[in-house]
């Protein structure tokens, strides 16, 4: 088990009873100028943003609506001037991760006066760890991301073809979590999310760090709800179990718990992260077609441990044979990925080039240092670009 410091102060608001009597109070303990921010409408729709609007009576409320999945820096930018021009005391986001992710680094924004992209591109002295940020009350209306409890936000900026992580120094300050909220997210939202809790759980399982039994534990647990729940929400979407139990699997999967005690390589992200960068497309989805053929370049006489204990503790395969229980076990995760109807191919998600798979590779490689002991195991560019052309077809898996 390597070091490490555990700290989370988020107050977590879980169920169904919280926001109507909590929110204007949650809110305004902080300040009355409020800045709300929302994406492209479903919050209208479900009319939620009319409860909010209703709880915030009294309040000076500024909006900020169109926040995009894989949210552009152009939204960050006019958040920045908003919270400026207003002396904004705190950023109400109501909507999924990328709400969130865009509101956090505009609570940034209004502390510093260059350009908002600095603060997502600068990794030395101008990081945003070393900048004020503004207190970020959410009302989270996906489960996917874990934003609501950690301090990162993965910006886009369209122009340069780069996706980025950024980490202010703070995660959000209250978090209000209701299930039925997500009823109405689609199957493929939902599938999606369901996978991106998935790969965060499995980007920190398969860790270099050696004895950590806890967090493993923890891990393995997680999994098993994540497997169990995600088809169920899919069939019933108002299923409140299911949408229970992946909201808070998604938070708990990405709020510093599952990675306690690991040396933290993360490398299907940064991999994925080229790909909604050059074609915009659904994170999850990405994760989930990448997910099988990476594992299958990382299984190794080296990690086939990892991936046996995978095999039985998470899908439950007996036998004496090892290796085809590791085998076995990404066999059993693709199958499931495709069960959740992700498509299992990059022409399923309209990347029909391989043009581009250089590019992102060298990106990949750069971004997440994955040659150099960055990830669980070493990439270079070839491997990465292999495992970009493995997923442009079903060989080896159907
Ligand atoms: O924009 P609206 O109209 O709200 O519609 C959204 C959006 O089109 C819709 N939606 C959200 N809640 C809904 C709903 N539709 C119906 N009913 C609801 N209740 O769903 C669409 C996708 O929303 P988005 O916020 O993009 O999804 P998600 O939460 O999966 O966030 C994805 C983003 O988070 C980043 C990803 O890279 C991506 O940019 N990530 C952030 C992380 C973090 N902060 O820790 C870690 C992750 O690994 C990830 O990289
Ligand atoms: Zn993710």
């Amino acid at each position: 088990m390597e070091d490490f410091r555990f700290q989370n102060s988020t107050d977590i608001r879980f169920g169904k009873h919280h926001i109507d009597e909590e929110l204007h109070d949650a809110v305004a303990q902080f300040g009355q100028n409020v800045l709300l921010t929302y994406g492209g409408g479903s919050i209208k729709k479900s009319g939620l943003y009319d409860r909010v609007m209703k709880a915030l009576a009294g309040l000076h409320v500024v909006e900020l609506s169109g926040i995009a999945p894989n949210p552009k820096i152009d939204s960050i930018r006019e958040g920045q001037k908003l919270a400026k021009d207003h002396d904004i005391d705190v950023v109400l986001s109501v909507g999924g991760g990328s709400v969130l992710d865009a509101s956090k680094v505009i609570a940034s924004a209004k502390f510093y006066d260059g350009d908002a992209w600095d603060l997502v591109a600068d990794r030395g002295s101008q990081s945003r760890a070393n900048i004020d940020q503004l207190p970020v009350v959410d009302i989270l209306t996906l489960s996917a991301t874990g934003s609501e409890m950690n301090a990162g936000s993965v910006i886009s900026n369209p122009e340069l073809n780069v996706k980025l992580g950024t980490y202010g120094p703070k995660t959000p300050a209250v978090s209000f979590l209701d299930p039925q909220l997500t009823y109405s997210v689609s199957k493929w939202q939902t599938a999606a999310g369901s996978f991106d809790i998935f790969s965060h759980l499995t980007e920190q399982y398969f860790d270099r760090s050696t004895a950590n039994d806890v967090t493993a534990g923890i891990i393995e647990g997680m999994m098993r709800s994540v497997i169990k729940w995600a088809p169920i929400a899919i069939k019933e979407p108002d299923n409140y179990d299911a949408r229970a139990n992946l909201m808070w699997g998604a938070t708990m999967a990405l709020n510093g718990i599952a990675r306690s005690g690991n040396a933290n390589g993360w490398t299907v992200h940064p991999i994925e992260h080229e790909l909604s960068a050059y074609y915009d497309i659904t994170h999850g989805v990405g994760l989930g077609i990448l997910t099988p053929r990476w594992m299958k370049r990382a299984l190794s006489a080296e990690t086939e441990g990892k991936f046996v204990r995978f095999g039985r503790e998470v899908w439950h395969l007996t036998g004496d044979n090892d290796h085809e229980i590791a085998e076995k076990a990404i066999q059993a995760t693709y199958d499931w990925i495709k069960s959740l109807d992700i498509p299992m191919t990059l022409g399923g998600v309209d990347i029909n080039t391989d043009e581009k798979f250089v590019e992102m590779a060298q990106e990949a490689v750069r971004i997440g240092h994955l040659d150099q002991g960055g990830g669980y195991v070493n990439l270079t560019v070839d491997d990465i670009v292999a495992l970009y052309q493995a997923s442009s077809t079903v060989e080896g898996f159907e």
